[in-house]
């Protein structure tokens, strides 16, 4: 039986002019609605400044949902969602404009008090303006108004830490629903389900059972249209402080007994906050991709990091001395996440022989393999034995990253969200690594369009006795 919302919402896209809104969230309104999800009285509303009738909204909502589906698209369920959905045109500085707004939503849901989601997809600069307006334009401070806030959340710890103060001044961190996308991705959410409900994966995912761990995001395509943003941000906090720490965390947690946010949040922070980072030129590579500063916008002299790789600790007893490397990086060979952890061998096998490995693929593919080794005496040939199987979400009722993330906010829930936590301790180590960056402390690496990043990614493992586990 699918989860539908019986109570009636309004969901108001700031920002709604830009990509995120058109790639992401109206095909995923639109998939929500498909699946019945929705009750009969909800309203999507588009708030920004760019000026545009509702009708030119509705167009703009439309094609991004026929681009997205292409022939696939049910023209009845999108013709049906359409009537649901609003514009409004208004600065975000302007607090007018805000109570204007407040006025357009009472006329528009005919004075009904209903739960009002605010989804800021708009660039960090802008998330100040519209806590303050918002939060300075409710009613009382009883309206249920939740906001969904996309990482970056902050820039650095500094910035992370003002940002949550200043949110706090108006809204309660019960209100507040920090996403990361990754976590709605069902593989992502299956490395907690996996480990949950299975005893054998349990003693696999040991510390000390472990001979290290390797997270893998390869993206073959470049910064694109973000690179006004990127330039700022750069690939180990655009990556690494969020997705890639997420992944170490869902994979090296403590198993809490309850299924609960609370519970899963606090885990995660014991090992983002136990993250012992030996941040210096010898454990982080950093590298750009060839001609990556001819792009429009960006300094010839440039030092934004496209590729990031990091070796590291958990400062913990069970993970004494267990290596963990992250890479990830732009414009690489292919498009691929993935967890590799290779478990330790016993004593008496040779060096040659192959550890036994859990993978789990994140995307594309979205699998789980293990690998096993056989002898055959008598041809004195050993055998390796790899069990795959899929875990990706293939029934009816799988929804896209943001899918699963917006029912649970409607839901009230936040099992699938950072807490405030979480964040500033993954700021706590990426600082450490931008901060060196910045003072020139680390050589960046140039690598070819296609590659698979700098070689001196290799050094990294290697300090270890260990390499990179490739999968192809
Ligand atoms: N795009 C993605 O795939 C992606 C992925 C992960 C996270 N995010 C995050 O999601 C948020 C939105 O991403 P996006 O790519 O949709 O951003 P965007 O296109 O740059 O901006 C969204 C909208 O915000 C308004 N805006 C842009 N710059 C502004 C400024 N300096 N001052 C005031 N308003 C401004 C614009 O609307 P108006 O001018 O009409 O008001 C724009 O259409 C960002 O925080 C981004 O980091 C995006």
């Amino acid at each position: 039986m699918l989860f539908s919302i019986t109570n009636p919402f309004v969901f108001t896209v700031f920002g709604a002019s830009g990509d995120l809104a058109k790639l992401k969230i109206f095909p995923t309104l639109y998939e929500l609605m498909l699946q019945n999800r929705f009750p009969k009285e909800f309203y999507i509303v588009g708030f920004s400044r760019t000026k545009l009738t509702q009708s030119a909204f509705r167009k703009i909502f439309k094609e991004s949902v026929e681009k997205k589906f292409g022939k696939d698209v049910n023209t009845k369920v999108l013709n049906a969602l359409i009537k649901h959905v609003y514009y409004f045109s208004g600065q975000y500085t302007q607090i007018e404009d805000f109570i204007a707004f407040r006025l357009f939503l009472e006329k528009t849901t005919k004075k009904r008090k209903i739960e009002h989601i605010a989804y800021f997809s708009v660039p960090p600069v802008v998330f100040k303006d519209i806590v303050r307006n918002l939060g300075e334009t409710r009613r009382s401070k009883k309206d249920d108004i939740r906001l969904i806030i996309e990482k970056p959340f902050g820039e650095d710890k500094k910035s992370a830490e003002e940002l949550y103060h200043f949110v706090s001044q108006y809204f309660t961190e019960k209100q507040v629903y920090l996403l990361d996308h990754y976590l709605g991705k069902t593989s992502v959410q299956s490395i907690l389900h996996l480990r949950r409900s299975n005893r054998i994966l349990s003693h696999m995912l040991h510390g000390s059972e472990i001979a290290n761990i390797q997270i893998t995001a390869f993206e073959d395509i470049g910064v694109g249209d973000r690179i006004g943003y990127f330039e700022q941000v750069g690939t180990v906090r655009d990556m690494i402080q969020s997705h890639l720490l997420q992944i170490l965390a869902l994979i090296t947690m403590n198993i809490p007994n309850h299924l609960d946010a609370e519970s899963v949040q606090r885990e995660k922070h014991a090992v983002l906050s136990a993250i012992d980072c030996p941040c210096d030129s010898e454990n982080i590579v950093l590298g750009q991709y060839k001609h990556y500063s001819d792009k429009k916008g960006v300094s010839k002299t440039t030092r934004t990091e496209t590729f990031a790789a990091v070796r590291l600790f958990l400062d913990q007893e069970d993970w004494y001395k267990v290596p963990i490397y992250l890479r990830t990086g732009k414009k690489l060979h292919e498009k691929h996440t993935y967890v590799v952890v290779e478990l330790k061998k016993f004593p008496f096998q040779p060096k040659h022989e192959e550890p036994n490995r859990l993978i789990i693929e994140l995307q594309p593919d979205e699998r789980i393999h293990i690998t096993l080794v056989n002898l055959h005496e008598d041809v004195q040939q050993q055998q390796e034995i790899t069990t795959t199987d899929s875990i990706a979400c293939s029934i009816e009722g799988c929804l896209p990253d943001h899918g699963t993330l917006l029912l649970e906010v409607i839901k009230g829930e936040r099992l699938h969200f950072l807490s405030f936590h979480e964040i500033i301790s993954a700021w706590t180590v990426v600082d450490q690594i931008t901060s060196l960056s910045q003072k020139n402390k680390l050589r960046l690496h140039r690598y070819e369009h296609g590659s698979m990043g700098p070689k001196a990614q290799h050094t990294l493992p290697k300090k270890d006795g260990f390499s990179w586990y490739d999968i192809h």
